[in-house]
């Protein structure tokens, strides 16, 4: 084990100081075997690539094998967060995800056990594509106050389950896949501290993107579901809109919570729901699009996944690079949005080796 990392895996807290924060230590990546491109859809479906492509900007996307379950990503994303910070374990798990294993119980204690932690405290955030940024806060939040020493943080979805077959809409634009970070207790004054959180929700448009069936509302109808509540569905158009507006405006909060103009940050690491939402975005803020790290071509909208999926990429592609002020920002079903900001971590104490070496737990996207 690295210096440093000895004590991960303590659930005993720690010392409780205004100056204590959570610090990215590690990074890693997961997604499924099985790519499904434009033109494999195209062949099952009324869509084409250069429709997908223009309207999304998504060339291809992964998709879960039969059997396989959003914890399998999970495990597997964690583990190469580990290694890629030298880490024997963690101190608790927080797993973000809309598709767990199974309806009840979380998956997170699931995957906690699988990947040898003991009995650390693990549960699952659902909050669909903000659920990344959600579980940040409340890992950062267990750190902050000493409960523990070290977090995982997963975000993780095989969505692909919860699509409709024939539904051109949702098929084309969501994949599967898992990213995961490594807090580990730190000080704020150093890179890679979790800085703020701007978080936020608006129940009463939570009609906009869900999957009715299997909830409380419905099982206690004693009826059988409607076949098409069975499936996800999302009106596209108008969560285009609230997911522009409310980015928007939650990446320019936490810019100001850090204490930061909009204009000095060089990376948003956004949710990567559509191509056409980050040019939006960036538009609206003023600032290039190239500040706005994308991987959506290769993967698509994987939900919680998708902001450390990015992470990892743009890390490899050295897009992300010591020093940078980086803000990360999610929106989805809800409705919920979120951002938190951070100097990215390196070249210095235990993040030295992620730039260099991230390729080692990417996922073999090309
Ligand atoms: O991740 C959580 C948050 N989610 C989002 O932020 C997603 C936001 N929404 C979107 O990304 C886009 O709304 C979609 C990609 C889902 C849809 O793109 P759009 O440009 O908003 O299309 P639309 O729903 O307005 O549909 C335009 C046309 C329609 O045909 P008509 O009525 O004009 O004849 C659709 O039937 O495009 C049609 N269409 C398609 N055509 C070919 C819809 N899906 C497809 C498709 N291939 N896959």
């Amino acid at each position: 084990m690295r210096p440093g990392l000895e004590g991960y895996g303590r659930t005993d807290g720690g010392p409780r100081s205004p100056e204590r924060a959570a610090v990215v230590a590690g990074l890693g990546a997961a997604v499924p075997e099985t790519v499904v491109t434009n033109d494999d859809l195209a062949r099952v479906l009324d869509t084409d690539d250069a429709w997908i492509r223009r309207r999304t900007g998504i060339r291809r996307r992964r998709a879960v094998a039969p059997g396989q379950a959003t914890g399998d990503l999970a495990v597997e994303a964690a583990r190469n967060a580990l290694a890629s910070a030298g880490a024997g374990g963690a101190g608790a798990v927080v797993l973000a995800t809309s598709t767990p294993d199974q309806l009840c119980p979380a998956t997170a204690p699931n995957v906690a056990s699988r990947i040898g932690l003991g009995p650390v405290p693990a549960f699952d955030v659902q909050a669909v594509c903000t659920g990344f940024v959600y579980a940040l806060a409340s890992g950062a939040g267990l750190i902050s106050l000493g409960v523990v020493d070290s977090v995982l943080v997963i975000g993780a979805d095989a969505f692909s389950t919860l699509l409709d077959p024939e539904d051109r809409a949702t098929r084309v634009v969501f994949g599967d896949g898992a990213g995961a970070v490594l807090l580990r207790a730190g000080s704020r004054t150093e890179r890679g501290a979790l800085l703020d959180f701007s978080l936020g929700s608006d129940g009463s448009a939570e009609d906009l993107i869900g999957m009715r069936a299997g909830g409380s509302r419905q099982r206690s109808t004693g009826l059988p579901a409607k076949v098409e509540d069975t499936y996800f569905s999302m009106q596209g158009q108008a969560v285009f809109k609230q997911a522009v507006s409310r980015m928007t405006e939650s990446a320019r909060d936490i810019a100001a919570r850090t204490g930061w103009a909009v204009e000095e940050v060089d990376s948003f690491v956004f949710h990567q729901a559509n191509a056409r939402i980050l040019t939006a975005v960036a538009r609206r803020l003023g600032l290039p699009v190239e500040r706005f790290r994308t991987n959506i071509a290769e993967v698509g909208n994987t939900v919680s996944a998708s902001i450390p999926l990015a992470l990892v990429d743009a890390t490899a592609r050295g897009e992300l690079t010591p020093g940078q002020k980086v803000v990360l920002t999610g929106f989805g079903g809800g409705l919920t949005w979120g951002s938190t900001a951070l100097v990215w971590p390196g070249p210095d104490p235990l993040l030295s080796e992620l730039s260099t070496d991230a390729g080692d737990f990417l996922p073999k996207y090309r």
